[in-house]
This record gives structure tokens, sequence and C-alpha cells, in this order.
């Protein structure tokens, strides 16, 4: 294909509060220790909100800080999307207040519902959009505030997630090799027990008698979500991959959600990518949901380590069950 949906600028945020995991435990009251977090998760510390941060102060802050990079005028751009699970209302979207925020005027703009795959599937429709002509640019952001929705006395839980936000441009090129090359979205709503949150919409609204056991905050089967996980990853890389008739060794960055380092280890190690084409940033981040993706792909970026040319995968798994993996020469 000739016309190519290519990431021209990235931008990201994060809350400037950070607490180590024993900062964390200390004051969250969570019988917990630093030496399991890390040996079971690789989380160090993780950015979480305060005052009056959000999912939607933190999208519009990446989001500005990649359109300024990008040279464009708010008016270049013709769809925000917005891929989060925590938007500070239900309804409007965050996409909205974002376009709202940045003064975009010219633009459509919707928030996409795929947890931790959030980016990868909002990477793929602005992709759609620009491949066949309909839009130029598009501002997508990936951004979640998952400290406001922990149940913060489940410590199975709490600990894994961290607040942030990231963003790209992405902008039509006609010919050249750069752009989004191929992606995979999967789904299976036969593992949305895995990871809820039960309340808080029609079913259980606020304020309503909900039944004994539903309640409002993030509930998880970590073993059902971590064995989903490792299968996942691995699977949707391979697919992307043959789909796009490219072996693995071709990679130069594999990008995984950074959930549990022990999850990007396995998916790692299946395709054998030397330590070197990891990006890992869970340590300083924890799971940041939809944030997490563009987050790895800003800090790659910024240190050196994702340069124009290279061959990128990324891939992300979350609630729903969800999964997904975009094939992108930078
Ligand atoms: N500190 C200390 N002990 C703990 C903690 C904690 N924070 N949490 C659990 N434990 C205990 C348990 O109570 C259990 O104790 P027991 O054996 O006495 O019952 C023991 O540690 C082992 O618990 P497991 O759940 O078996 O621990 P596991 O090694 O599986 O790690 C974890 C748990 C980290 C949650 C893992 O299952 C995981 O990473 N799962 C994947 C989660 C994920 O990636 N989710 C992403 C999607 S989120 C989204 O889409 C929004």
């Amino acid at each position: 294909m000739s016309r190519r949906a290519v990431i021209e600028a990235v931008g990201h945020a994060v809350p400037a509060k950070v607490y180590t995991n024993e900062e964390l435990a200390r004051e969250k009251g969570i019988d917990t220790s630093d030496e399991w977090i890390v040996q079971r998760t690789g989380i160090k510390e993780r950015h979480i909100c305060t005052g009056d941060e959000g999912c939607h102060s933190l999208a519009i802050e990446a989001g500005r800080e990649a359109l300024r990079r990008s040279g464009l005028q708010p008016s270049d751009i013709e769809m925000v999307i917005v891929g989060t699970v925590s938007g500070d209302y239900i309804w409007p979207s965050t996409a909205c207040f974002v376009q709202d925020a940045l003064g975009i005027k010219n633009a459509g703009a919707f928030d996409v519902s795929a947890a931790c795959a959030g980016f990868i599937y909002s990477l793929a429709n602005a992709t759609a959009l620009i491949e066949t002509g309909v839009i130029e640019h598009a501002l997508v952001i990936g951004v979640d505030a998952l400290s406001k929705q922990v149940d913060w006395t489940d410590r199975s839980t709490c600990i894994l997630f961290g607040d942030a936000a990231a963003a790209v441009v992405v902008s039509a090129v006609e010919g050249g090799d750069r752009g989004v090359i191929k992606t995979v979205m999967l789904s299976d709503g036969s593992g949305a027990p895995f990871i809820t949150n039960d309340a808080g919409g029609t079913k259980y609204p606020p304020n309503c008698v909900a039944p004994e056991g539903i309640k409002y905050g993030i509930q998880m089967k970590g073993n059902e979500v971590y064995r989903f996980a490792i299968k996942a990853m691995g699977d949707a890389c391979e697919k992307v991959l043959l789909e796009a008739g490219i072996n693995a060794s071709e990679v130069d960055l594999f990008v995984p959600h950074q959930a549990n380092l022990r999850i990007i280890d396995a998916a790692a190690e299946r395709f054998k990518f030397p330590s070197e084409k990891v990006f890992v940033n869970v340590h300083k981040y924890g799971n940041t949901s939809g944030g997490s993706i563009p987050l790895a792909l800003y800090e790659a970026v910024e240190t050196g380590r994702l340069k124009p040319g290279m061959l990128v995968l990324t891939v992300g798994f979350g609630a729903g069950l969800v999964w997904g993996a975009n094939l992108i020469r930078w």
C-alpha cells in the first residue's frame, strides 16, 4: 500500500507523585513488601494522580506535547482517538475533552474501550482512517488513571497499577516504507470475569443496592490473567509477523505492554529477542493500562533506542479480554 499512516511525533504525561513499593505499602496500609512486588512483577515504583490530576488532564498534556512536536496546527488534526477505560466521566468521551482543550476545531473525537490494548486498537483505527483516505492527520492517545479504580484493600491488584498518558500524531504519507505495516486485534469476551469493574455502569449504578460481592473497583483473577497474557502476547506477535511476512529476527525493538516483567520475559523468550531489543520500563511506572505502550514508545524515542526506519513490534492485552499487536516501521 503506498499510502501509509506514519507516527510523526510523540508526547507523554505522568503525575509528579511517585510511590515506591515501600511508600505505597506504608501510605495505603497494604500488607506487602518491596521484595514480593519486585519478585512477582518487576515493579519498583509508579506515578499516581493527586489533587485535580486525572485521566483527562494527563491525556490533554500528552496530546499537547505530541501536537507541538509534530509541528502541525490544531486545525490540521481531523480525528482524536483516545484509548482509555478510566475517563473522568462515563460519558462524554475523554477524546471530546482533549479536542476542546487543544483547540482542535475540525475533527471527530471518540474513545476506544480496550483496556491495556487501548493504544493498539486506537492506532489501528487511525491507521484505517488514514489508509482509506478519510483523514490526513490523527491524534491518538493512550491513557489510564487506574489508581482511581483500584481497591486499596486488595493487595493482589492495587500494587500493580500506575497512572500515565502518552500520545502520537499519525499522518498520511504517500510512498516510502515508514508507517504502520500490519495490525491484529483479537478478543474473547468469555474471559470478561477475569478483570472487571462491576459497579458504576448501568447494571449496578452508583448508589444502587448491589448484590453481595458487587462493588466499584478493579477485580482480577491474577493467575487466569497471567496464563492468558503469556499465550495471548505470543500468539498476537506470531500472527502479525506471519501476516506481514516478516521474521521475528528482523524486529529491531519489541515494545510489549508493561504489566509484569515475567510476562514480558516469556514473550521475549518465545521469539528469542535479546534483551537489547526488548523495551522495559515497568519498574518505573507499573501497569499504566492504555498509557503503557505509547509511554514505552515515547521513552524509547527519548533515550535513542527507537529511531526512524527501525522495525517496532508492539503487543498488548487487557480486560475484555482483548489483545493485539502493531508492526510499525518507525
Ligand atoms: N504482597 C504480598 N503477598 C501477596 C500480594 C502482595 N501484594 N498479593 C498476593 N499475595 C500473596 C497471595 O495472597 C498468595 O498467598 P497464599 O499463597 O498464602 O495464598 C501468594 O502471594 C501468591 O499469590 P498469587 O496470586 O499466586 O501470586 P502470583 O505469583 O500469581 O502473582 C500477580 C500475582 C502479580 C497478580 C500475577 O498473577 C499477575 O501478574 N497476573 C497478571 C495481571 C495482569 O497483568 N493484569 C493486566 C491486565 S489489567 C487491565 O487490563 C486493566
